[in-house]
């Protein structure tokens, strides 16, 4: 070998090792808020709440096939996510000790089905853990994490992803709710959703979070549990219209958080594109049903949830839905490769690996 093949073969190792490195872990930790769509298990410890998932057919595909308090068959996309980035699933805030520091250092998620960035979507599903309650817990979490220093506790923060996927249920409240919408034309809601989500985020950032993921809301409008109230099982096209007025919503503040605090970066996800995307072309990404649920009863599976009486569908890997609200762990799968690896069709600014790697 001579001295210049020796050089490059010396960069190959360094950087060989140095993705290594990246692969085995992108950041130290993922803090986690939403809804059921990343809940893993927060509400197994709620006495009275209604949405609850710790039974069977959720879990079927889980590593344990057990039931976790996970609404889907498998893994959802807080799990996905983090595998991404080399750590663990974060544990459910509510199972932790806060004497035990070392179980808060990868990551804690604070996600509770049935959620929603306001505290009134339990009217719908029972008890929840609201947003606001959820950045409290966190802020408990950051006393724990201060017990190491706090400048240490101060550079994890800043390092960590803080990651939400939020807002479907504050939707499915107001939908229902004629109070609601007697208070707030759907534009207002919307607007406010964005606004009390903007404070949330900007109490992390007082605490040293700075590098922020956030999902927009999907196609609400076409879960199972929406097209059985529709002729031909449509969409509903007035639910859809206004997640997409939200989403603009919180890309606009996004870019404004940005301009207004130093430090600040962000991964927004077009939540709505990519399922739209996936059920446009559903059968060259392997699906064969788009509409109907996998588990549930009656009409496309979608007139009784997922419980242990319900059937389940021959193949869950070629169904979009798991039951009549949650996607399956195969389109879960497809999502969260389009979140941290898309294209800016998708990933505004940027996509998750770049928020990570920046
Ligand atoms: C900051 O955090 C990173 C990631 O956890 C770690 O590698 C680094 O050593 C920390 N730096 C200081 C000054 O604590
Ligand atoms: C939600 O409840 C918390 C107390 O748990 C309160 O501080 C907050 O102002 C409430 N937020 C809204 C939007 O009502
Ligand atoms: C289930 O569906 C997937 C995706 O369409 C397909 O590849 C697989 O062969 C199917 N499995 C069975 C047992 O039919």
């Amino acid at each position: 070998m001579d001295g210049n093949n020796f050089i490059f073969f010396l960069i190959i190792c360094v950087l060989s090792w140095r993705m290594e490195l990246l692969k085995a872990q992108m950041v130290p930790a993922m803090y986690v808020f939403g809804d059921s769509l990343v809940d893993v298990g927060n509400n197994n410890f709620l006495p009275v709440s209604f949405a609850k998932a710790n039974f069977p057919h959720n879990g079927v595909d889980f590593p344990t096939r057990k039931p976790t308090g996970r609404f889907c068959n498998g893994k959802n996309a807080a799990d996905l996510l983090a595998e991404k980035l080399g750590l663990p699933s974060s544990p459910p805030y509510l199972s932790l000790s806060i004497t035990n520091i070392a179980s808060h250092l990868t990551g804690v998620s604070f996600a509770s089905g049935g959620a929603g960035i306001f505290n009134s979507t339990d009217h719908v599903f029972g008890q929840a853990i609201p947003l606001s309650d959820q950045v409290d817990h966190f802020m408990s979490v950051n006393k724990i994490l201060m017990k190491r220093g706090r400048s240490a506790a101060q550079n994890h923060t800043s390092k960590s992803l803080f990651a939400f996927v939020i807002g479907s249920n504050d939707f499915f409240d107001y939908f229902v709710s004629s109070n609601l919408r007697k208070k707030n034309t759907p534009q207002q809601y919307a607007d406010l959703m964005v606004t009390t989500l903007k404070q949330q985020l900007m109490r992390l950032y007082a605490v040293g979070a700075q590098k922020f993921f956030l999902a927009g809301v999907g196609t609400i409008g076409c879960i199972p549990v929406e097209r059985i109230n529709n002729k031909n099982h449509g969409c509903n096209a007035e639910h859809n219209f206004w997640a997409l007025k939200y989403n603009d919503g919180l890309k606009a503040m996004l870019n404004e958080l940005k301009s207004e605090l130093q430090g600040f970066s962000y991964s927004y996800f077009d939540t709505y594109g990519i399922m739209q995307t996936v059920t446009q072309s559903a059968s060259t990404y392997g699906f064969n049903e788009i509409e109907a649920a996998c588990c549930g009863l009656g009409e496309l599976k979608a007139r009784v949830p997922c419980l242990p009486f319900a059937t389940q569908c021959f193949n869950r890997t070629d169904h979009i839905f798991w039951d009549k609200y949650h996607p399956t762990e195969a389109t879960t799968r497809i999502v969260v490769d389009t979140l941290f690896d898309g294209s800016s069709q998708y990933c505004v600014p940027i996509n998750v690996r770049q928020l990570v790697s920046g």
